[in-house]
């Protein structure tokens, strides 16, 4: 707690609210008995200016482009460290021990198969439904089958459920583009690493071995790093909101799937790609860069702004860089890149992107590597919500386990009519 406090005067009566201190980034003015106070609720439509917890997970610097996982930088995690070890942070608040980690990768490489129910779930959809549409129905089913990890009061059993959910995303993952693909599913080999394991069960065909290209098994084991959390945006607080009711795990998480796949949100990494191949070429870029800036057109440059980030989005840098090393090692030489690069370029040196501090974020560059690499654009929304089950899960256990949690109950500025009464339809 500050030793400072906000006076806040509301009809002749001044009242004192606590000004709470994190480790870093803004105070907080507590407003918990605003309501009591002054009979008046705070107005904040999208939480511009809203903490809705207190949480340890992830620090965001949006001015100066930072972004820690447990104090951690995410260059630094991203150059040396690895998703799972990522996901151990995440969910412990400490890095691991060598031994630590060999443990929680057996655990979680343990978990990768799903239940053989499960696939009848995909015949239900054509095979050309969106693969995030199937994503929300079949990590939702999962409720149905883990029973014994849904309590969520139990520590042991919240643990269960959420090693469950970060195993099996990406077989469910892998088995959402291989009905699309009309190919047969792949099941999970406990010999592979859990980005090259996700690999194989997306590309092997039982025609051929496989073997994981390396360069590919560490540009996507980046890439969920750069996922893996991220505060309390917009999908990560619907996962709070699901749990606070007292959902199970996979239900709450299904809910944080549906968040993510809007195009303004984990939806912008395809809608990104698909905006430069429309773009197609390096001449055509002023015409959409004045079609972003025109109040009139809706069209906004995907990949591009971040309700937090005023800055650089520190990933998109990794990205990029990402973007140009798979690129080289894997001979790929896509117009597409080159669209990109000079697109930067322009909207950063035109005054209405400096105004209004927009810079590429973490969706611009990610689909011409996974382009690269062989995804379908459908495919790039459900690889961010593999790699952010980590984040989500690490987010609702930390608000499950706190004992001051309360269900979430915003109110509202009421706008309708005032009472009146029912008038018979005869008498309209
Ligand atoms: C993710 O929250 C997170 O942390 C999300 C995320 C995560 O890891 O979880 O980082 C992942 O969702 C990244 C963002 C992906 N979305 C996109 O790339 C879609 C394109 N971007 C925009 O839709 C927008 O920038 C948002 C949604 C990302 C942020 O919107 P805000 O914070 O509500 O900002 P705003 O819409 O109020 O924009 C401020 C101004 C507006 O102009 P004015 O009304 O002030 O005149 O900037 C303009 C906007 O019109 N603007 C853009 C723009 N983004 C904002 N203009 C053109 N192109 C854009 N991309």
């Amino acid at each position: 707690m500050s030793d400072s406090n906000a006076s806040l005067t509301v009809g002749g009566a001044t009242k004192d609210y606590a000004v709470m201190d994190g480790t870093v980034g803004p105070q907080v003015i507590d407003v918990r008995k605003l309501y009591a106070n002054t009979g008046m609720f705070t107005y904040d439509p999208g939480f511009t200016s809203t903490a809705s917890c207190d949480s340890g997970l992830t620090y965001i610097d949006g001015d100066a482009g930072v972004l820690l996982h447990r104090g951690y930088p995410i260059g630094q995690l991203a150059e040396q460290s690895s998703f799972m070890e990522v996901c151990y942070l995440l969910l412990n608040g400490e890095l691991p021990s060598k031994g630590e980690l060999d443990k929680f990768i057996t655990t979680i490489t343990r978990h990768t198969m799903v239940h053989e129910q499960l696939t009848t779930f995909y015949r239900g959809f054509r095979r050309d439904a969106h693969p995030m549409a199937i994503m929300c129905g079949v990590v939702g089913a999962l409720s149905a089958f883990y029973h014994d990890s849904t309590d969520i009061n139990d520590p042991a059993q919240r643990t269960i459920a959420s090693h469950r959910l970060i195993a099996k995303m990406p077989t469910i993952a892998a088995m959402a583009y291989k009905y699309s693909a009309g190919q047969p599913f792949v099941y999970p080999r406990n010999d592979l690493s859990y980005t090259a394991n996700f690999l194989r069960m997306t590309f092997s065909v039982p025609a051929e071995e496989y073997e994981p290209d390396p360069v590919i098994v560490d540009a996507m084991d980046k890439i969920f790093i750069l996922h893996a959390d991220h505060e309390q945006n917009a999908s990560t607080s619907t996962v709070r909101l699901a749990g606070s009711s007292g959902a199970n795990p996979f239900a709450c998480i299904a809910a944080g799937i549906a968040c993510l796949w809007g195009p303004a949100h984990g939806g912008a990494n395809e809608a990104a790609l698909n905006m430069l191949r429309e773009i197609g070429t390096v001449d055509k870029i002023p015409e959409y860069i004045a079609r972003a800036k025109n109040k009139d057109d809706p069209f906004r440059l995907m990949g591009f702004g971040h309700r937090v980030y005023k800055n650089y989005d520190p990933r998109a840098t990794v990205m990029q860089k990402t973007a140009k090393d798979v690129l080289e090692k894997l001979g790929v030489n896509d117009p597409v890149f080159d669209v990109a690069k000079e697109l930067e370029q322009i909207a950063l040196n035109d005054p209405y992107f400096i105004e209004k501090k927009l810079y590429p974020n973490v969706d611009f560059y990610s689909g011409v590597i996974l382009s690269a690499i062989g995804f379908p654009t459908e495919m790039f929304t459900v690889l961010f919500a593999l790699a952010r089950t980590v984040g989500w899960v690490a987010q609702w256990n930390e608000m499950i386990s706190d004992p001051a949690q309360k269900i979430g109950r915003p109110r509202q500025l009421y706008t309708g009519p005032t009472e009146r009464d029912y008038v018979p339809v005869d008498k309209r």
